[in-house]
């Protein structure tokens, strides 16, 4: 099993077939581009088996993914595509970057769902980018583009309603895409609180990466929590 490459959270292997990856979930969290470190224990475990589970949900429903099995508590199997060096950020309310860059309270609801894209590079900061920006860069091609958006809004949709009935507000999240070998658009990388706020119905309280960003506490108590609600089924 060959080491192809090592993130922040987690490390990509070659796969046992021709076409495929394993992908092993690490416990290290870090927030504000590398600059905060630390471990929260079984994160990996969470977030493969949440990004697991809301793979199947979107494959169910329709969403092409690179999923193809969960191979261990901390390992999934994907196949290979290519990335496309785009975050893509799907939010609901404000909060976060959008929040501070615009000047609005936390928690503001949006008229509607915004699909925002920033160039996945640590060292620049993943700075936010415009449609003729990617396009000029030929990091995607216009009807690479529109798909994404469709796929996004559409996995949004699906997320909104699966969190719902477990209690959990989707307030946002971030998306990576990848390309098969034919061409065809993926949803890649993974789902998980590393990677989405949520937030409880009801109280309001944090069950994501906020919980470590912030210094709130109860960081691991919340990842477990997810992966109780997400795994249990509808409350
Ligand atoms: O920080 P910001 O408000 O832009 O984050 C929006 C959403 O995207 C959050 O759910 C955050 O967890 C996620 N995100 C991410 N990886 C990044 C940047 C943001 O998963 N590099």
């Amino acid at each position: 099993m060959e080491k192809l490459y090592e993130g922040k959270a987690k490390i990509v292997y070659t796969g046992p077939e021709v076409g495929t990856y394993r992908v092993y979930y690490k416990d290290d969290a870090t927030a504000f581009n590398g600059q905060k470190r630390a471990q929260i224990g079984g994160k990996g475990v969470v977030n493969n088996r949440v990004s697991s589970t809301l793979f199947r949900y979107l494959e169910a429903h329709g969403v092409p993914t690179h999923f193809l099995g969960e191979l261990s508590e901390r390992e999934m199997l994907v196949r290979q595509v290519e990335i496309i060096p785009l975050e893509v950020i799907i939010r609901n309310r404000a909060a976060g970057s959008f929040a501070k860059r615009y000047g609005v309270a936390e928690g503001t609801p949006l008229a509607k769902p915004l699909v925002e894209f920033s160039l996945k590079n640590d060292a620049l900061g993943d700075p936010l980018i415009y449609d003729d920006a990617v396009l000029a860069l030929g990091l995607a091609s216009a009807n690479e583009l529109s798909r994404i958006k469709e796929l996004a809004l559409q996995v949004n949709e699906l997320l909104k309603a699966f969190f719902s009935q477990r209690g959990l507000e989707v307030i946002d999240f971030k998306l990576e895409f990848g390309r098969l070998p034919g061409g065809t658009v993926v949803l890649a990388d993974e789902i998980s609180p590393d990677t989405m706020r949520l937030w409880e119905v009801g109280t309001g309280e944090k069950m994501d990466k906020d919980r470590f960003r912030r210094d709130l506490g109860g960081v691991e108590e919340a990842y477990q929590e997810v992966l109780r609600r997400v795994t249990g089924g509808p409350a």
